[in-house]
């Protein structure tokens, strides 16, 4: 591809390096600029529409026009437009923000910790788990189990929870006191023949057998998604999250729930929690809790978390930790507006309808040659491609064939995103059936284009 010097394109190529991106290649292609929103849609620079359906990364709800979230942004910059959270000060929207996140917690939740990205978060839930370890005179507990494909952001404590190769190498990741358990990943990593049920109980065995080698009293704590975002829009096999909350429970264990994508309705229920009947002592929130018009993330945690770290800060003198721009007043005001929002229209009611109904959509897909599985609950599904149904692979080069189908579907107007072979679909929570249909359309277009090209 040309690049017309000055162009923005070019300009974009010239100064600004991009996350996951390949660099080189970058440097070929040249980036896509979007220029404006309109609701589930965003356009690029020549005018060309596009329905978003991966909500950015999965993260704003109410698309990417609402006038309400810019006014509460303003308002508060005229208010108020920065204070911080450290020595005991403290203001209201931050205040009014907490006390709405423990009202709607689906487990009994003591306190809120405030970030401004999921990686701070889940990095920042290491160390006070740490802190907290050590209040209990238990300094031997410091490991914490997450699991293969899981992702919990790329700081160097979440990028080691995180459980992607891409996120390892080459950057000397893992540390130490991280352990990966096994995917619960039906399609690749089932038996031939294996229930759900049956899989199910064998990744809670896999887990026993894993705490029972490191030592019980080592572990403190199992992060885990509800489903699984990154890692390839993985839904847990049935009774998974009962059994491993099982195992958990025999060895006090901590759950840290990494709602970072779940939560605020992505499945149908407010919470991934609720729709798995999982019971976290820690919960982690960020993007659709401010529709990401404003970087933000949560920690919840329960008064058995609480009170250790608390007694902790005490003896020390301090809690010595936190971020300057944390629990910002924008932020918050964004993030009450944005929950007003969601339940004055009940996106999370239409999260589980039009989700329904995507991922009925989705599944007719089911018998195209390209596609070997289609998975997903509520507004977050996953189509995996395969060139041999049966030997469940694609090209050699893992990646391929995802990208191949999402290239040409974002010819067709469609923003969707290739998890190696898999494709990602994760709209904002407004959707309607209609825009549903165009996606589906669009996928349906792009998969037989890539099929001729490719079969
Ligand atoms: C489940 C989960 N946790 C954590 C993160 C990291 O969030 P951030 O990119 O804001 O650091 C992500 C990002 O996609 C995520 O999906």
């Amino acid at each position: 591809m040309t690049l017309h010097p000055n162009s923005i394109e070019a300009r974009d190529v010239a100064y600004h390096m991009h996350s996951y991106t390949n660099l080189r290649a970058h440097q070929d292609s040249g980036p896509l600029v979007i220029e404006r929103g309109e609701g589930a849609y965003v356009f690029d620079t020549s005018g060309k529409k596009y329905l978003e359906a991966m909500a950015g990364l999965w993260s704003t709800a109410v698309g990417f026009s609402e006038p309400r979230l810019v006014e509460a942004a303003a308002a508060q910059m005229r208010k108020l437009p920065y204070y911080h959270n450290f020595a005991s000060r403290s203001h209201g929207p931050v205040i009014d923000l907490a006390e709405k996140l423990i009202s709607l917690a689906p487990v009994p939740m003591s306190k809120v910790f405030f970030t401004n990205s999921g990686s701070e978060a889940n990095d920042t839930v290491l160390k006070m788990l740490w802190y907290r370890s050590n209040a209990m005179g238990q300094p031997q507990r410091k490991k914490i189990i997450s699991r293969l494909r899981g992702y919990h952001g790329v700081t160097i404590a979440s990028a080691s929870m995180t459980g992607l190769p891409n996120n390892h190498r080459s950057f000397d990741l893992p540390i130490a006191n991280v352990l990966h358990t096994t995917c619960p990943h039906h399609y690749r990593d089932g038996r031939d023949g294996e229930s759900e049920e049956a899989f199910a109980t064998r990744l809670a065995a896999d887990l026993e057998d894993l705490i029972l080698s490191e030592g019980p009293d080592t572990i403190m704590a199992m992060i885990g998604e509800p489903v699984m975002g990154a890692g390839g829009v993985v839904v847990p096999p049935a009774t998974y999250w009962d059994k491993v909350q099982a195992v958990l429970r025999k060895y006090d264990i901590l759950l840290v729930a990494d709602e970072v994508i779940c939560g605020f309705g992505r499945t149908g229920k407010l919470f991934g929690s609720m729709t798995f009947d999982m019971k976290p002592d820690v919960m982690v929130l960020s993007k659709q809790i401010t529709s990401t018009y404003f970087p933000m993330s949560a920690i919840l945690i329960n008064e058995r978390v609480f009170e250790p770290i608390a007694d902790e800060s005490d003896r020390i003198g301090v809690l010595g930790h936190g971020f300057t721009a944390a629990g910002h007043p924008v932020g918050a005001a964004i993030a009450l507006e944005n929950l007003a929002i969601l339940e004055e229209r009940d996106l999370v009611g239409n999260a589980a309808e039009v989700g329904g109904y995507m991922q009925a959509e989705l599944r007719r897909l089911a018998d195209h040659p390209l596609v070997g599985e289609v998975r997903g609950v509520g507004l977050i599904a996953a189509v995996e491609l395969v060139l041999d149904k049966a030997a469940k692979t694609a090209f050699d080069r893992p990646g391929q064939l995802g990208t191949q189908v999402a290239t040409r579907l974002l010819d067709h107007g469609v923003i969707s995103r290739a998890m190696i072979d898999a494709l990602a679909f994760c709209p904002p929570m407004i959707v309607n059936r209609d825009d549903i249909d165009g996606m589906v359309s669009g996928l349906r277009r792009a998969l037989d284009d890539t099929a001729a090209a490719v079969l």
